[in-house]
């Protein structure tokens, strides 16, 4: 992204502050795995949102105050002892130029914090983290007020930064749209591949090596998050990532996996024969949770809001399911008493962005939050039957999810994801087709 992308966005923060305030953003702290090795790095999203930044242990303040810069970073010093071990750092001198703010060591966060602190009317930073900013910065508080007779001045009051950086990334800007679009086709690329190495007798893990494979040779190195590989029964637990069952001729596999670029996560699911041919019940309930994604779709333009995409989605559902037999009574009772719930058991979709499950209200001021163009969200329905449901055991272990990525656009929407088939047709041609290479 370019460098301007970030200036303009801190920009935006500070002007969104109350009058001679400062917003402080952490970055994120290396996290051990076992003894003394560490969890491959993910930088805070929004630190890398404002910073684009990619080093631990750091901090952005940001300030609208007359005496301060925008932005000022404090970050590790260049330490060529330690850099031979661990990596390279930037360093203040470097990161000043390269991302075009005034840069100081950590060793001076201290003094710097102290500084920004005092005067600003209020600071805004992540209250609902125990974090050692938050320590920090209470005990100069503290420090500030037995220091007001020498004109110190402490800030009234502590505001929570994400409610400001959290409206902020619901909306995506081109720069955003572009990398996600990338993410987005990478990931549907690598559903395919996991559509055509799938056999009976290969095993979950292996279609998820597929999948990891796929992302990192195009540029996307890591999951966005831990890849859900279900077949089977194991399709009915909804955060089932042991992935290390055999696949068996006659199941379903579910797999819900997106790679991560560039901080931007792609979350896709798809649902497919693990033999290439759906059985009649395997399709029914399959096209069923199709036709609840496409009303699901339909409804995403600006002006609507994830209510009126449940509600579409529902309907269809409801429907479907006292059409198979699978709910029983009339039709509005049913709808009203939410009964499709028993099998759809999670919501219709979520923000997506830097994060899987993205920042982003919900509700505002207790009514819907309306959907406008730049935001970008999932739509996921799915049915879940785990043996022993009160229908004929023919359904029994069937679990079907479809999700999308859709950005809201001035006409409508845009699926991010299109790429991956997930018509029955379209499925089985691409089997068939990749059985035949075999
Ligand atoms: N992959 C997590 C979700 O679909 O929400
Ligand atoms: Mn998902
Ligand atoms: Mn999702």
């Amino acid at each position: 992204m370019e460098n301007s992308v970030f200036v303009q966005r801190r920009a935006q923060l500070a002007a969104a502050l109350q009058p001679d305030s400062v917003a402080l953003i952490s970055a994120a702290s290396e996290q051990t795995r076992s003894r003394d090795t560490e969890y491959p790095f993910r930088q805070h999203s929004d630190f890398w949102y404002y910073t684009g930044f990619n080093e631990p242990d750091a901090l952005l303040i940001i300030s609208n105050r007359a005496d301060l810069p925008v932005a000022q970073l404090l970050c590790r010093d260049k330490d060529p002892a330690q850099e031979v071990w661990q990596g390279r750092r930037l360093g203040p001198a470097a990161a000043s130029e390269t991302l075009q703010l005034q840069a100081a060591a950590l060793t001076e966060q201290s003094s710097l914090l102290l500084q920004a602190i005092n005067g600003s009317s209020r600071v805004y930073l992540d209250i609902t983290e125990n974090s050692a900013l938050l320590h920090q910065v209470t005990a100069q508080i503290q420090l500030l007020k037995q220091r007001e007779k020498r004109g110190d001045k402490a800030p009234a009051q502590l505001v929570d930064v994400t409610q400001l950086t959290a409206a902020q990334r619901l909306i995506k800007d081109q720069s955003e749209i572009a990398v996600m679009r990338r993410a987005g086709e990478i990931s549907a690329q690598a559903h395919i591949r996991a559509m055509q190495y799938c056999r009976p007798g290969r095993f979950e893990y292996q279609l998820e090596a597929e999948i990891l494979h796929h992302f990192a040779l195009n540029g996307a190195r890591y999951p966005a998050y831990n890849s859900i590989v279900g077949s089977g029964e194991n399709g009915c637990i909804l955060h089932y990532t042991d992935n290390s069952s055999e696949l068996k001729a006659g199941d379903l596999v579910l797999i819900d996996a997106g790679c991560e670029l560039a901080g931007y996560a792609a979350d896709i699911s798809r649902t497919f024969p693990v033999a290439g041919k759906f059985s009649p019940e395997q399709a029914e309930l399959y096209q069923l949770v199709l036709d609840a994604q496409y009303a699901a779709c339909n409804a995403v333009q600006p002006g609507s809001n994830f209510a009126k995409v449940t509600a579409a989605a529902e309907q269809v559902l409801t429907e479907g399911l006292l059409g198979l037999g699978i709910l029983q009574g009339e039709l509005q009772q049913l709808i009203s008493d939410k009964a499709c719930k028993q099998y759809f058991i999670h919501g219709i979709g979520h923000w997506l962005g830097l994060d899987v499950h993205d920042v982003g209200a919900y509700k505002v001021k207790g009514e819907e939050q309306t959907f406008m163009p730049g935001m970008v969200l999932t739509i996921e329905p799915g049915l879940y039957i785990p043996a022993g449901s009160p229908t004929e055991p023919r359904w029994w272990d069937l679990a079907i999810r479809i999700e999308d990525n859709l950005l809201v656009t001035a006409e409508g929407h845009e699926n991010l994801t299109t790429a991956v088939p997930k018509e029955i047709e379209a499925i089985e041609q691409l089997m068939a087709a990749a059985d035949a290479g075999n």
